[in-house]
């Protein structure tokens, strides 16, 4: 890319950037240190360790490691529980809303309400004697979506230092590099820094500068016992310079270059001290004799074989593209169009994030959390839990589609720690002796309580059940047969058996409750037999969204036993249960899909989240192809939602963008694309609640992917004989949206779309899909109208022609096969 010649021809103020080649859709570059500012600052990581990079002449680093949290497990369980469940029944029943509601509050929230809270690891600062941003020049820092490193360049007299970041997943370690362009001109100052409930903290000087130096900081999480510990260290090798340490700071003044490996581990994953300061130390040593060039290439290329699976194009920004991130967002703000590649830049950054936030990082890995894995506070917002009512289902959007399959391993890892916490939940809160029960926020320990103190979000034991199904559609997407009974089963199992006992035949349909409309509170209404009206409550009984979860966990139930030959009891019971369960309502008067069992008058009508369109995303049930009656009373809700403010959050609009995509209404999903890109991306391109600044949820980053891929490729149905997999090729792709490609998006049944490509309006061009399990597929292509060949898997031609919502026959595959699809006049 010709960027300074662009810039000059343009006349725009020429952006420092040594002739750097930025990406406009992989690179996010500033002119300008974060200035302290979080929101500003950029963020790699490992999977496990996190940096956040404030690029400041003089460097702070904030590191994290997952498993740093604020303490060890709780037991929360409400004594009152058990015997207070049926007369809180009991009253729902009655239509004695707010009696059931107060006796929940004190009887079933748990205590303490809050489970433990992700904290911060260590600062590392490195201090250059620089001084200030403005006694440097040509100042630049960036992010390479695509390679996963980070950067900092200036001058500072007519010397040009630069700094690389790298989070390597190979070697289980960060590797910074800091070098200078003339001989012996680099000085640092290095220290790991803490500020609360240090333990010891150490600075020593190796045998050579090549063995290296270190710093080390232990810390706990506070408590006088059983507190979470940690040990931290940097191994720091010079080459060129004098070295000196004062017991906790290591100062090297004239060196020519300076490397510095961290890492970090706790008592999370090593029981014993000895165990975990000898595996910080394997990896330290294992680094340093590897050197940093080997470290840094191993890093790039893992990082980069994922996050290159899928290639976006949604064609170029020119002019727009060439500027620092904060300058495009801002001209973005009232020329969306004149930047789509800071569109394909959120897409790469969010995958960018998922990979840097969540990897096998072997046992007890640990998933992306509110803020993925970044975090400077002692009490972060939310706790930066694991909120299991939308927010970390969320996280995982983007996953199986963009072919990152992996990352989504550590929810599995965690799931299987909470299942006993839930088992023991179940048994001494609702009396189930067989099945786990999860409500709305887990911890790292899997704490499954109830969490806070509210009657429209504490009292919700479905959390099991969403992550359940989730399971279920990794299986989907990767057909891997020893996860599906290795993991999905247990999971399944276990969530049924809670389910069958602790629904009830009521009004002849299996129902659920206490339970409530995450985080959405009515209005009693003076009718359906309820009391007490006119008060505003959260709890009640045959919720829309749980029946929508219950009937998911049955059929997967049911699928499963099937697939893996199974005849366990819960196989039959789930066939039992299946057909009684509520079927969704539609309110006779607005026509929308009601939110509780019945027309209840809402407390916000705009409220952020869409759960009783779970069906349509990320479910399947009310899509169009499935049932269009269901699909028409999805879309009156989510529209009225809309115009009433919904979408309020950055991650609430994301999700109205993958339910856009799903109604294949692709105009309002790119709408709400854009206006996302315009309203909430911080200058980092954080996702925020309600603006640049304001508080970070990395959710909204993925649902932003989910959303756009939905727009691209969606696979949630099947046809036929219900066993052929639909994959729908730009099936909600806005008018306004220009030609583009996209390439290693995945289907269910582990469908590879290897290319895909559209003109101006989203009309379909071609596409090339590769079956990696076998296995039946039928395409259908954009409304449906559109006529298309498919050709290829080495027999001959395969000629559309099909029904159910598909344009193609059933197509029969073996695993490596090829087809081409065409678009034909
Ligand atoms: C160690 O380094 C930090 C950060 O550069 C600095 O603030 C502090 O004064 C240093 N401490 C000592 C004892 O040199
Ligand atoms: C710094 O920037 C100026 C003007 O933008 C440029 O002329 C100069 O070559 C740059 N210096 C270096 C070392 O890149
Ligand atoms: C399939 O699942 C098993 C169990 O979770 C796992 O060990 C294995 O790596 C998976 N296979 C692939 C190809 O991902
Ligand atoms: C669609 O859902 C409605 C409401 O549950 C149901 O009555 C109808 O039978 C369904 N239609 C189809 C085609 O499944």
């Amino acid at each position: 890319m010709m960027l300074l010649t662009a810039l000059v021809l343009t006349g725009l103020a020429p952006a420092v950037v040594y002739g750097q080649n930025w990406d406009a859709s992989r690179h996010a570059w500033y002119s300008s240190d974060s200035n302290n500012d979080w929101h500003n600052a950029v963020p790699i990581g490992n999977g496990r360790l996190g940096a956040l990079v404030f690029g400041s002449i003089t460097e702070k680093l904030t590191l994290n490691e997952n498993s740093v949290w604020s303490g060890p497990w709780q037991d929360r369980v409400n004594p009152g529980a058990k015997n207070a469940v049926s007369g809180i029944w009991n009253n729902l029943v009655a239509g004695k809303i707010t009696d059931a509601g107060n006796s929940a509050m004190s009887n079933l929230a748990g205590n303490p309400t809050s489970p433990r809270a992700y904290n911060p690891l260590v600062d590392l600062n490195i201090d250059f004697g620089h001084g200030a941003l403005n006694s440097v020049s040509n100042y630049s820092r960036w992010l390479d979506t695509l390679d996963g490193t980070s950067g900092v360049s200036y001058v500072k007299n007519g010397v040009s230092y630069k700094r690389e970041y790298v989070a390597s997943y190979p070697h289980g370690v960060l590797a910074f590099r800091l070098s200078a362009s003339d001989t012996g001109k680099l000085n640092a100052d290095i220290s790991l820094w803490r500020e609360k409930w240090i333990q010891s903290q150490t600075a020593t000087l190796g045998s050579s500068n090549a063995a290296g130096h270190s710093v080390g900081l232990n810390a706990n999480s506070g408590q006088s016992s059983n507190a979470i510990n940690f040990w931290s260290g940097a191994r720091i090798v010079n080459t060129g310079g004098t070295v000196k340490s004062n017991g906790k700071n290591v100062s090297i003044s004239g060196a020519d270059t300076i490397v510095i490996f961290f890492n970090a581990e706790t008592s999370y994953r090593y029981g014993d001290a000895n165990q975990a300061q000898a595996e910080l130390n394997r990896k330290l040593n294992a680094a340093v004799s590897a050197g940093y060039p080997a470290v840094r290439d191993a890093a790039v290329s893992d990082f980069t074989a994922l996050a290159g699976r899928v290639k976006l194009n949604l064609g170029s920004s020119g002019n727009a593209g060439n500027q620092p991130v904060p300058n495009r967002l801002k001209n973005f703000r009232t020329s969306p169009a004149s930047d789509p590649q800071l569109i394909t830049l959120m897409y790469n950054f969010g995958r960018h994030s998922l990979i840097a936030s969540s990897r096998d990082t072997g046992p007890r890995s640990l998933p992306a959390n509110l803020q993925g894995l970044w975090n400077k506070d002692y009490s972060p917002a939310w706790q930066s839990k694991y909120t299991i009512n939308i927010n970390l289902e969320m996280n995982y959007w983007p996953s199986s589609i963009t072919d990152l399959a992996e990352t989504q391993k550590p929810v599995f890892d965690l799931l299987n720690v909470a299942i006993p916490r839930g088992q023991d939940v179940a048994k001494r809160m609702y009396g189930c002796n067989e099945g786990f029960v999860l409500h709305h926020n887990i911890d790292l320990w899997g704490d499954a309580a109830p969490v806070d103190k509210g009657t429209p979000y504490t009292v919700w034991p479905m959390g099991g059940a969403w992550l359940s199904h989730d399971a279920m559609e990794h299986y989907r997407f990767t057909q891997n047969t020893t996860f599906l009974r290795s993991t999905v089963w247990p999971a399944l199992q276990q969530t049924s058996q809670f389910l069958f006992c602790y629904l009830k035949l009521w009004n002849n349909y299996y129902t659920l409750g206490p339970s409530l409309s995450p985080e959405h509170a009515f209005i009693v209404p003076n009718s359906g037999g309820l009391s007490q009206s006119g008060k505003q409550e959260g709890l009640d009984l045959s919720i829309e969204m749980d029946n929508q979860l219950i009937r998911n966990v049955m059929s997967d139930v049911i699928e499963t036993c099937s697939l893996l030959s199974l005849s366990a009891a819960e196989c039959s019971r789930a066939q039992t249960y299946l057909p009684k369960i509520r079927p969704p309502g539609i309110s006779p008067s607005t026509g929308r899909i009601m939110e509780w069992r019945s027309d209840y008058p809402e407390s916000e009508k705009g409220h952020r989240h869409f759960s009783p369109l779970f069906s349509l995303f990320p479910g399947n049930r009310f899509t169009p192809l499935v049932n269009n009656t269901l699909a028409t009373a999805s879309k009156k809700l989510l529209d009225f939602r809309l115009q009433s403010g919904s979408g309020s959050t950055g991650w609430s609009r994301t999700w109205a963008i993958n339910l856009y995509a799903r109604l294949f209404e692709g105009d309002s999903a790119w709408s709400h694309i854009q206006q996302f890109v315009q309203k909430f991306p911080s200058d980092n391109l954080w996702n925020s609640d309600s603006g640049p600044g304001s508080s970070f949820q990395i959710d909204g980053n993925f649902g932003f992917v989910a959303g756009l891929t939905e727009s691209l490729v969606q696979s949630h149905v099947t046809v036929e004989d219900g066993k052929t997999r639909l994959v729908h090729l730009v099936p909600a792709v806005g008018k306004s949206v220009k030609k583009g490609s996209v390439a290693g998006l995945v289907a269910r049944g582990n469908f590879v779309v290897q290319s895909l490509s559209w003109d101006d309006g989203g009309k379909f061009v071609d596409a090339k899909i590769l079956s990696r399990s076998g296995g039946m597929f039928a395409v259908r292509v954009g409304d449906g109208k559109g006529r298309f060949e498919v050709s290829g898997g080495g027999s001959g031609g395969v000629v559309a022609g099909g029904g159910n919502g598909a344009n193609s026959k059933g197509i029969e595959t073996t695993a490596g096969q090829v087809f081409t699809v065409k678009a034909v006049a």
